[in-house]
């Protein structure tokens, strides 16, 4: 017990010490305050267990923090890099998330409250990798999930994230991999990633690593291709800025769902 106890404050230390120096907390709040507003009690036990379970052996700072989670550099229990993302249990507009998980035959009875809402949507996500993942499709590697944290593959060089499309060049071979990407994943992963653009693709050496996969959906759900529509729209609109493209949307939906 003991030991666990010191444990949760070694967690909780490092958590905070992470927090101030990406300064994600402002010098003048009471930085535990907000770091219990940020993650909760369970959050901290949470990552207590997948540090017990050895499948996250150390964290080592945030890389990336947006609305609704961050995303730490973590290490596994051989010292390699890993992503660990942590799905803010207080963000608010959870609600939002309902529409991607209704509608969802692989997950019946709908979550009651927030709190559950955050961590079927940790879950999901790590369904919607690995489903992605065994229909060939380069995604981060799902390793674990535990209540509103998942761990996967950490894509770029450590401390830093790899780039994302917004953030790199791009030419034919990143709009060809795109739509044929799209696609696969319409036809033999049987998914709509629902919020595809150019802030959820990596750039890499080895080519484009698509993520950020909460909220997919099966194409069996009602606006499943509803959701189609739009990540392809997004993708031609983002092309044609950057001076690219040939088909417009109607185009590449007819030959998607043909
Ligand atoms: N597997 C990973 N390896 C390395 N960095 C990652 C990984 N996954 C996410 N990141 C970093 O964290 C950022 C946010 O991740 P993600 O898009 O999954 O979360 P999000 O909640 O949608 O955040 P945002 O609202 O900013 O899109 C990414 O842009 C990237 O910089
Ligand atoms: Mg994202």
């Amino acid at each position: 017990m003991a030991e666990a106890e010191g444990g949760s404050k070694k967690v909780r230390e490092r958590l905070l010490r992470f927090e101030r120096e990406s300064r994600y907390l402002r010098r003048d709040s009471d930085d535990r305050k907000v770091l219990e507003e940020v993650f909760d009690r369970s959050t901290m036990l949470a990552v207590e267990e997948l540090i017990a379970r050895k499948d996250l052996g150390e964290l080592r700072g945030v890389v990336r923090a947006g609305k609704e989670a961050r995303v730490y550099l973590g290490e596994d229990r051989a010292g390699g890099p890993v992503a660990v993302k942590i799905y803010l249990t207080s963000a608010s507009d959870f609600r939002k998330r309902m529409g991607y998980i209704a509608g969802d035959r692989r997950f019946g009875r709908l979550p009651a409250g927030s709190r559950e809402t955050v961590y079927l949507w940790t879950r999901k996500e790590f369904k919607n990798l690995q489903l992605a993942r065994g229909a060939g499709i380069r995604v981060p590697a799902p390793l674990a999930f535990l209540k509103n944290i998942l761990l996967m593959e950490y894509v770029g060089t450590p401390p830093d994230p790899a780039p994302t499309f917004s953030e790199s060049e791009v030419g034919e071979e990143e709009y060809a991999w795109t739509f044929r990407t799209i696609e696969a994943l319409w036809t033999r992963a049987r998914l709509v990633h629902a919020d595809f653009s150019e802030f959820n693709v990596f750039r890499t050496d080895e080519g484009p690593i698509l993520f950020d996969m909460g909220s997919a959906v099966l194409s069996s759900h009602p606006q499943a291709q509803e959701f189609l529509r739009r990540d392809v729209s997004n993708m031609v609109r983002f092309f044609r800025k950057r001076g690219l493209g040939g088909k417009d949307a109607d185009e590449w939906m007819k030959g998607i769902l043909r």
